[in-house]
């Protein structure tokens, strides 16, 4: 039985389940200022695609051989650390283990009795504050601007369309099937959604949705769908390059439009995200998903897997649309 999942290979485009390995591996007895941690919910991100090359990048890459990490939420088995108690849940970036020694100085304690645990994960945790982030500080959005989200029926997507909604905007969403797009307008409050797999003019599609032009474009994705965004774009547009999910498992430079003419024309703004530039207003975001959160303004959607040799599997899934908001493991 393994309790350890490790980055055997470098993946080579598609990332396969040959590119990890499972195996056994001994929990060492805590020490003063440890923990023994077992591990609850594990977050699966297309971000660690990225860490699983070996190119330069805002986050150091996986060492092949060692486990993966990921945003995990924990439960304390033992503590001789003042600040954790048997029976705390923690949450923090942890290893693919189903047990392990912490010192808990990058863990924060999470409330279950506030949140159902795996929401700390997504609308509670870096998807909540990359959606509410990047939208305010880089959209700065208006009421009764044009907003389009694309990758907008996963997890980070499907918050930036909410908070859209809250903030006056008129939201559009992109998504890769009809299910996704009906799910967008029902339980999102998107104003129309575009499926891209099915249509074939996604430059004309977006004319349709967006009558009056887009004013902030939330790029979840890259590739040829933002290229066509580009066309639609208005007067000082703002564009968040927060994911390029499209494009990740290419093994060459992938080529597209020449953004320059479309900036220039339109005095327009395109600007790349990453949510850890932004702690400072950590609280300040934590405080308005809260609070939509309690008043019912921001509802949220999980695919949860059970298991933990599911964990390779449910990463992989996100590259074939097989979530539909925050994709979390249970072990
Ligand atoms: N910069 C930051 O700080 C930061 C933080 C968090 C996340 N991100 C980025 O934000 C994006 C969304 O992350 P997430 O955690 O919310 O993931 P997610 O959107 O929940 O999951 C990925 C989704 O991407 C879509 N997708 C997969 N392949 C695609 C393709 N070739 N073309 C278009 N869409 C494709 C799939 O939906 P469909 O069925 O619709 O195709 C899939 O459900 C990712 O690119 C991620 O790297 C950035």
């Amino acid at each position: 039985m393994s309790n350890t999942i490790l980055l055997d290979k470098r993946p080579e485009g598609t990332p396969k389940l040959s590119d990890f390995k499972f195996t056994e591996e001994n929990v060492a007895e805590i020490k003063d200022g440890e923990m023994l941690l077992a591990t609850k919910y594990v977050s699966v991100d297309p971000y660690l695609r990225g860490r699983m090359s070996d190119a330069k990048s805002y986050v150091p890459p996986f060492e092949l051989h060692k486990p993966i990490s990921s945003g995990v939420i924990a439960e304390v088995l033992e503590s001789k650390n003042e600040k954790f108690s048997k029976g705390d849940f923690v949450s923090g970036r942890l290893d693919w283990k189903k047990n392990q020694v912490n010192d808990g100085k990058e863990l924060i304690k999470v409330d279950s009795e506030k949140a159902p645990l795996s929401a700390y994960l997504g609308i509670l945790g870096m998807t909540g504050l990359t959606a509410y982030l990047g939208l305010t500080q880089i959209g700065k959005p208006k009421e009764g601007e044009t907003l389009v989200v694309s990758g907008a029926a996963g997890a980070v997507g499907s918050v930036v369309g909410q908070i859209g909604k809250i903030m006056g905007l008129r939201v559009v969403g992109i998504a890769g099937t009809d299910e996704k797009v009906e799910m967008l307008k029902s339980e999102f409050d998107f104003d129309a959604g575009i499926n891209y797999n099915t249509t074939e003019n996604m430059k004309d599609a977006i004319k349709e949705a967006c009558p009056n032009g887009v004013d902030i474009y939330f790029d979840n994705v890259g590739g040829e769908i933002s290229d066509a965004i580009l066309f639609n774009i208005n007067r000082f547009a703002r564009m968040i390059i927060c994911g390029a999910i499209s494009v990740y498992n290419e093994t060459s430079v992938p080529k597209g439009v020449s953004v320059q003419p479309f900036l220039i024309k339109n005095s327009a703004l395109m600007q790349g995200f990453i949510v850890s530039n932004y702690e400072d207003k950590f609280q300040e975001a934590m405080q308005h998903l809260g609070t939509w959160l309690s008043e019912d303004k921001l509802n949220y959607s999980e695919t949860i897997v059970e298991g933990f040799d599911n964990i390779p599997q449910a990463f992989l899934d996100l590259f074939s649309g097989k979530n539909k908001g925050k994709m979390v493991v249970k072990v």
